[in-house]
């Protein structure tokens, strides 16, 4: 499988929810505290108008894809994909409790025909870090008894839905969210509370395992999973018996609780990768100074490799690279990274592991949460300010045609 990822609320535009509705409370704050939170990001001056205007953190009209699926669907052939992920919205679906918004059924049910009349394998996400206004109101994920709310999406999903599809993910990255939302206090609803953060992990856990039953029992050849943010982190000293223990501990907590609860609850394991870490004595992050991407991320991009031996070992499932890039607005460094992952993705499927795919993230520029439009992740540029305006960037252009000869598709290059 090679494609991109995306998710509903950062690229379909008009999406109502909790995320939208903290949009508009913090858009001014956000911009006045630009200049603070975004020292380290190496791009100094190409972020500094965007990111002190408060539109940046608004997202809004998205880049319209709610509207230009088709034209996106067209991207990804143009770039030799056949495999696309994406986001099922529940506020869409359920704007009010228990109110199913017809015409939403029917926008995805045509999404994904329309992947599939192009040969493209579709791989929703059902929850993707939003939820219906309703849901938060009534205490979203914090409440095991809210879980059901969860369920009843679920089922009309697997209801509509399930018979015509191979994949799904149920959440995506449950440790990225109760991280930034509970123990850091950045995301809504912006808790700094160690015990709700706990709570709100445990929840996600059974609302994965329930859906996975729930999917399963409408169709069970449907392959599950989760997309899952795990980071290679590598003892600054190898001889170190400090820096071990701290690459050990704190992987167990990032990496591993999570999916090893769910063990029997999965068909395979999606990672979504993005980051290494060094750590020198107890949890001193130590990383080289370069090279870093936009945002300010350190970048080594091999570092997928010890990852996936590692799932491999653990799970022995088969493994979905379910999101992977960078924010690059220059294009600058996204082809050395695509790079560096093909020759890590190689030598691992030469090693026999069970590699099926590789998604980028992502097909399009899109909103990036708290930091808004200006981190630029897309394969393809997107301009808000002229039409929406799509354009393939030079390092996606190379990948598409790198695609084309993995696929063995000869017409490509005269080849
Ligand atoms: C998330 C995406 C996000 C990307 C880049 C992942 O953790 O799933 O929604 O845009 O990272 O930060």
């Amino acid at each position: 499988m090679w494609g991109a990822s995306t998710s509903a609320h950062q690229v379909e535009g008009g999406t109502v929810n909790q995320w939208s509705e903290w949009e508009l409370a913090h858009a001014n704050e956000l911009a006045k505290s630009a200049k603070r939170r975004l020292s380290n990001a190496s791009n100094q001056d190409a972020i500094k108008g965007q990111a002190s205007d408060p539109h940046n953190y608004v997202s809004g009209r998205g880049v319209d894809h709610y509207k230009r699926y088709e034209e996106d669907f067209g991207l990804l052939e143009e770039l030799n994909m056949n495999t696309f992920r994406f986001g099922i919205e529940w506020s869409r679906l359920e704007p009010q409790e228990g109110a199913w918004n017809i015409e939403a059924v029917e926008h995805y049910r045509g999404y994904i025909r329309s992947l599939k009349a192009r040969g493209i394998e579709p791989i929703p996400t059902l929850w993707h870090w939003t939820v219906p206004t309703w849901f938060e109101a009534k205490g979203g994920f914090e409440r095991k008894a809210n879980l059901r709310y969860f369920d009843h999406f679920v089922q009309k999903f697997a209801d509509e839905y399930a018979k015509d599809l191979a994949y799904v993910l149920t959440l995506n990255e449950p440790n990225v969210y109760v991280g930034q939302s509970y123990a850091m206090a950045l995301w809504p609803p912006q808790q700094k509370n160690y015990f709700l953060c706990a709570k709100v992990y445990w929840n996600l856990l059974h609302a994965h395992k329930r859906a996975y039953k729930i999917l399963k029992s409408k169709n069970p050849s449907l392959q599950i999973g989760i997309a899952s943010q795990l980071y290679n982190a590598v003892p600054k000293r190898p001889y170190s018996i400090v820096d071990n223990l701290a690459v050990k501990v704190s992987t167990y907590v990032w990496n591993w609780w999570f999916l090893n609860r769910i063990k029997k609850h999965q068909d395979f394991t999606g990672l979504n990768y993005y980051f290494t870490t060094y750590y020198q004595n107890f949890l001193q992050r130590c990383n080289p100074a370069w090279p870093e991407n936009d945002l300010g991320w350190y970048m080594q991009p091999e570092g997928i490799y010890p990852l996936l031996l590692e799932l491999d070992r653990r799970y022995k499932k088969p493994i979905i690279i379910t999101e992977n890039g960078l924010a690059d607005a220059k294009d600058i460094y996204r082809k050395w990274w695509l790079e560096q992952t093909i020759v890590a993705m190689q030598r691992a499927f030469s090693e026999g592991i069970a590699l099926k795919g590789y998604l980028h993230w992502s097909l399009l520029d899109n909103f990036e949460w708290a930091d808004g439009w200006w981190p630029k992740f897309g394969l393809v540029a997107v301009d808000r300010e002229h039409g929406m305006k799509r354009t393939v960037r030079p390092s996606a252009e190379w990948f598409g045609k790198y695609i084309a000869r993995a696929r063995g598709k000869r017409e490509v290059d005269g080849e």
